[in-house]
């Protein structure tokens, strides 16, 4: 199919409209057979559970053109995972197996046109969510559902694109109450918006989240996990049970691993040891991996030794190994790719 006539390389991480989206509705304890629809608009009532407590779930994907021309996406089966966790989570109905990928791959398909050619710099993304319906006015679920995925072109998620950025150390939490901190839902971003603001108004790329009960370890960004290099070259990254369970997160620690042959390590990370590192960078789907080049902390900053011009030596390899499998030049572990 032919591409859209679009200015790949400068587009940002912002909304366009594409030709489809997808649709399935819970009505009566199941999931409707999915359509693709073209009015981008979603009309629902006044009281609609999603408008009055928020109660929406979302994932995030992408889909990329390879080197041969082939539409792929990146291991769809761990999104498919975790909006069923997330669903279970705000007590929404979960997906059927099968039904996720399913609906993927017909709506790349059909926006086809939009997902940006190989070695555009651009990718399309997938955004599937499931948000509650029907009007509910006391504190409860909502009986009906929509699942929907729109598809967007998307450049990079920072805006100085492979620039190192600067974030900072938040005083607040980005986790909502009850544990869903590692979840993916409307409200845990909603709650983040004022400090994403604040922020950015301030200079600072990203917040820096820490542990909310010992404010001592290191979590994750308003968008992101966070992926260290010791100044032995190990890999590790923050266990933690309250941040969001990254797919790009856990693929790094194997691909520095099998394809690269580095120490990779996922463990608790103090704030303390930060300024020890070699190497920092946020990873997740729209940030692919985005080198921090200096954290603040309170005044206090914290430069790595990469510095603020280009991504240090192992963010880079991982980097170009990551993308490599991603766009087809380096072969994929089983299962990571899925054709449209
Ligand atoms: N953490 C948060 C809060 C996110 O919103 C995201 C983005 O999806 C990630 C981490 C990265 O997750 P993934 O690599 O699965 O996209
Ligand atoms: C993603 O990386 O897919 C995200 O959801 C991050 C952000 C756009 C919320």
């Amino acid at each position: 199919m032919e591409k859209k006539n679009i200015d790949w390389g400068s587009l940002g991480f912002g909304y366009m409209e594409t030709d489809y989206r997808y649709l399935s509705t819970y009505k009566d304890g199941k999931w409707s057979e999915g359509e693709l629809l073209t009015d981008p608009n979603v009309v629902l009532n006044e009281c609609a559970c999603v408008f009055q407590y928020a109660q929406t779930v979302f994932e995030g994907l992408k889909a990329y053109t390879t080197e041969d021309g082939r539409i792929v996406t990146f291991r769809p089966d761990l999104n498919a995972e975790r909006i069923n966790a997330s669903a279970a989570k705000l007590k929404m109905p979960t997906l059927p197996d099968g039904m996720f990928i399913d609906a993927v791959k017909q709506v790349v398909k059909a926006n086809s046109a939009w997902v940006p050619p190989y070695g555009s710099g651009a990718t399309l993304y997938v955004r599937p969510y499931i948000m509650g319906t029907n009007a509910v006015i006391g504190v409860k679920p909502a009986d009906e559902y929509q699942f929907r995925i729109l598809t967007t072109p998307v450049g990079p998620y920072f805006k100085g694109g492979a620039k190192p950025i600067t974030i900072r150390v938040s005083d607040y939490d980005r986790a909502a109450p009850n544990g869903t901190g590692n979840i993916k839902a409307g409200l845990n971003y909603a709650m983040s918006l004022y400090n994403i603001v604040d922020a950015h108004e301030k200079g600072f790329d990203e917040n820096m989240y820490l542990d909310p009960k010992t404010r001592t370890k290191v979590e994750e960004t308003g968008g992101a996990n966070f992926l260290f290099v010791t100044k032995d070259g190990k890999v590790v990254t923050p266990k933690s049970n309250s941040i969001l369970p990254s797919i790009t997160r856990r693929s790094l620690i194997q691909v520095a691993k099998d394809y690269l042959g580095l120490e990779a390590e996922e463990r608790e990370i103090y704030l303390d040891e930060v300024a020890d590192m070699a190497e920092c960078g946020l990873c997740g789907t729209a940030a692919v991996i985005s080198p921090v080049g200096k954290i603040n902390d309170h005044g206090k900053e914290i430069c790595f030794p990469s510095g603020m011009e280009e991504m240090g030596p192992i963010t880079k390899k991982l980097y170009d190994t990551l993308t490599g499998i991603q766009m087809g030049r380096i072969e994929a572990p089983e299962g990571w790719i899925v054709e449209i």
